[in-house]
């Protein structure tokens, strides 16, 4: 399985940052974030809400468009480890210079810069969702989308929003949503994660998403799984992120077959993947233990996530 490629599409590149890269940050720049580890080194956390805080602890740490460049390759580094060959990641202006365009400009640079090198040395592509933080509220959202617009273009392809799915109505950042689109971007948000199926129809009505970060919980809701599948809606499922967060109890028990069995366009990521435990060779091998699904099973979700990826035509044959 490691050695199968793999077409990525949902990764936070902060939530990708291997725990020994950040606690080495902290440490030359004095920083005491003791509480982010667990005592075999890695993320330390009780649910999703105590994650978002760990997260956020975790990210203090990087302060300089040059922490990114060095995060950046070392996230490409163990994506291409594990045979990844395209991924799509979301990037924070809220982390990155505090949504100041200028600022954003230069960590944008600087993570461009790592991706160029990567794509040089390892093969790997990447492509950047821009990432507003629903808890952050509509107005930082507002900010967040007008450098999105700004910095659209062949490496930020995408528009999305991350964070507390509970906090305000996805309806909220109607705006920001809008002005992404009208810049071009493709749009994906956070849904049917920790909202109910309802969460996944506002996402398609209101912000008029054409992909949704996770929106497993649909399968609560037969007339929404026929509505996904009609339209044609990608999911970007993270069966491992959803186990560890005890989402599911177990691999079986994950609604990605169901889903896919009725015909939903179902795609496999990982998320935030040291914090999970997990890498894509895990999913897939997890995923193969559970539903018997096996390389020709990966190679189908592997063009549907081809196909559904915010990047240009000439990219997408590469990765075909
Ligand atoms: N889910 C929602 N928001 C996030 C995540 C996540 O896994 N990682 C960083 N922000
Ligand atoms: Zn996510």
């Amino acid at each position: 399985m490691k050695s199968l490629p793999k077409v990525e599409l949902h990764t936070h590149l902060e939530g990708a940052a291997p725990p020994a890269f950040i606690r080495g940050l902290a440490q030359e720049k004095g920083m005491d974030i003791s509480g982010v580890f667990a005592p075999d080194g890695g993320y330390a956390f009780k649910d999703f809400w105590h994650f978002l805080k760990v997260y956020e602890a975790a990210t203090s740490t990087l302060t300089t468009p040059e922490d990114y460049h060095r995060l950046t390759l070392a996230v490409l580094e163990e994506s291409a480890a594990h045979g990844v060959i395209y991924t799509e990641s979301f990037m924070s202006p809220d982390f990155c210079g505090g949504r100041d365009l200028s600022a954003w400009r230069e960590y944008l640079h600087a993570i461009q810069e790592a991706a160029a090198q990567a794509e040089a040395q390892m093969g790997i592509i990447l492509r950047a969702v821009v990432t507003c933080v629903r808890h952050f509220g509509p107005e930082k959202a507002r900010e967040t989308a007008l450098c999105a617009a700004e910095t659209a273009g062949d490496f930020i392809t995408g528009f999305g929003m991350g964070g507390d799915e509970q906090s305000g109505k996805q309806g909220d950042f109607a705006w920001a949503f809008d002005c992404a689109r009208e810049a071009g971007l493709r749009l994906t948000t956070h849904a049917g994660e920790w909202g109910g199926p309802q969460s996944i129809r506002d996402a398609l009505d209101d912000l008029r998403v054409e992909r949704i970060g996770h929106g497993v919980r649909a399968i609560e809701d037969d007339a929404l799984v026929d509505h996904l599948a009609e339209r044609e809606i990608v999911l970007e499922v993270c069966p491992g992120s959803n186990i560890a967060l005890g989402l599911y109890p177990d691999w079986q028990d994950h609604p990605i077959e169901r889903l896919r069995e009725r015909g939903v366009k179902v795609t496999i990521s990982t998320d935030d993947p040291p914090f999970f435990h997990t890498t894509m060779t895990r999913e897939y091998d997890r995923l193969a233990d559970a539903f018997g699904w096996n390389e020709d099973s990966f190679r189908d979700f592997n063009i549907v996530a081809a196909h559904a990826a915010f990047c240009d035509t000439e990219t997408r044959a590469r990765v075909l």
